[in-house]
Order: C-alpha cells, then structure tokens, then sequence
C-alpha cells in the first residue's frame, strides 16, 4: 500500500453473498456465467474476496481451485487507485497458497489492455495467446460483444500467470 491509511477491508465471500455476486458479474462481465477456455463456469459458485469499503461492496475477486493450480475468475475494484484490485490479488494469492498451489493463472482479453497492465505490474508474466479463441467463448456466452475496450474487437484470450513459491 502506498498510503498507510487504508479505508477498506477485504473479507471472504460466504453464502449469503451468493445473489450479489449474480447480479454484480452480470453487470460487469455482461452475465452471471463466467468463460475462460472454452469452458462455462456459474460466478457464484466460486470462492473469492470482497473488498467492503464503508460498509459498501467496492471489489469482487473469485477464483477457483484446480489441483496444484489456481485460476483467478473475476477481477473487479469499484473505488480505483486506492489499492482494493492489489489487496484482492494478495488475498486470492494466501488462499491459493494455503491450497497447496504452485501457479496462480488467469484469462484476459485482447481488448482489456488496462489488465494487461495491471497484472504484469501485479507480478504476472503472459503465457500464452490463445488467437482466435473468443468465438468459442462467444457461443457459450453469447453476451460476449464483437467489440471491447476502447473500440478493439475481442478476439483472442491471453493467459497471465504467476509461480507461487
Ligand atoms: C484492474 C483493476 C482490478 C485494478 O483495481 P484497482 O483497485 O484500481 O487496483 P489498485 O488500486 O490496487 O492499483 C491501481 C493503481 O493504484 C495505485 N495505488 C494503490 N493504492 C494506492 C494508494 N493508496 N494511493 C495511491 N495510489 C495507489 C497502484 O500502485 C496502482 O498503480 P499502478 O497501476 O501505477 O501500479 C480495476 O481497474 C478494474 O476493476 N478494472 C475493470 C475490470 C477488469 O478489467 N478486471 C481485470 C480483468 S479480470
């Protein structure tokens, strides 16, 4: 944390939390399903972490347990810049040690450069590009739009990950 003053707690999602975060994938990632790899997953069935700021729900990261490996599902900070999106990277990272795992993964966009950019600055290294592998997710996902961030058209996955020791 840059600022010693830290104005929001990170907890870990429980049942209750289930509704919310349906609802809360939905708005930002255009539905309750979440899709990486060719594969549908439901976003609430996840574990992850909240981040509560002032008693408000102001992050959400969600991740899943594969063996030796963890893949970060969802990723997102309402308050930027105060540190939630890293404090959530920290919290998803103890879990995944805790497990056992040895590489902590996950799945961007071509479009998503602002991630691209957040992740590697998080510590993650690219690798791989999957090209051409949005139209799979696209007919599991229909909501998936032709065009992302900044006008880009989605194409392609790039996979981030990170080697736990
Ligand atoms: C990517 C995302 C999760 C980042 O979340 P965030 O809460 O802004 O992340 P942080 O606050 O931890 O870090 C952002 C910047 O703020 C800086 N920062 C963190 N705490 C700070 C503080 N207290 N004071 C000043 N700056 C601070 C960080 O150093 C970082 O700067 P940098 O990018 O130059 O290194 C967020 O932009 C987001 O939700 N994006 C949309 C969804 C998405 O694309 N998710 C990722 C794909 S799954």
């Amino acid at each position: 944390m840059k600022n010693e003053m830290k104005s929001f707690q990170i907890r870990p999602v429980n049942n209750e939390d289930k509704a919310w975060i349906a609802k809360f994938h939905a708005e930002q990632w255009g539905s309750a399903v979440s899709v990486t790899r060719g594969k549908a997953y439901q976003a609430d069935s996840f574990p992850g972490f909240i981040a509560m700021n002032q008693d408000r729900k102001a992050g959400l990261a969600l991740y899943r347990l594969d063996g030796k490996a963890c893949e970060i599902m969802s990723m997102n900070s309402l308050v930027e810049g105060i540190g939630i999106g890293s404090a959530l990277v920290d919290a998803v990272k103890d879990a995944a040690l805790k497990a056992g795992c040895k590489r902590l993964w996950l799945i961007i966009t071509n479009d998503n450069t602002k991630a691209l950019r957040f992740w590697q600055k998080q510590g993650f290294r690219l690798a791989a590009v999957y090209p051409g592998s949005a139209e799979k997710l696209r007919r599991l996902k229909p909501e998936i739009p032709l065009t992302g961030d900044d006008g880009i058209p989605i194409r392609d996955e790039i996979e981030l990950e990170m080697i736990l020791q």
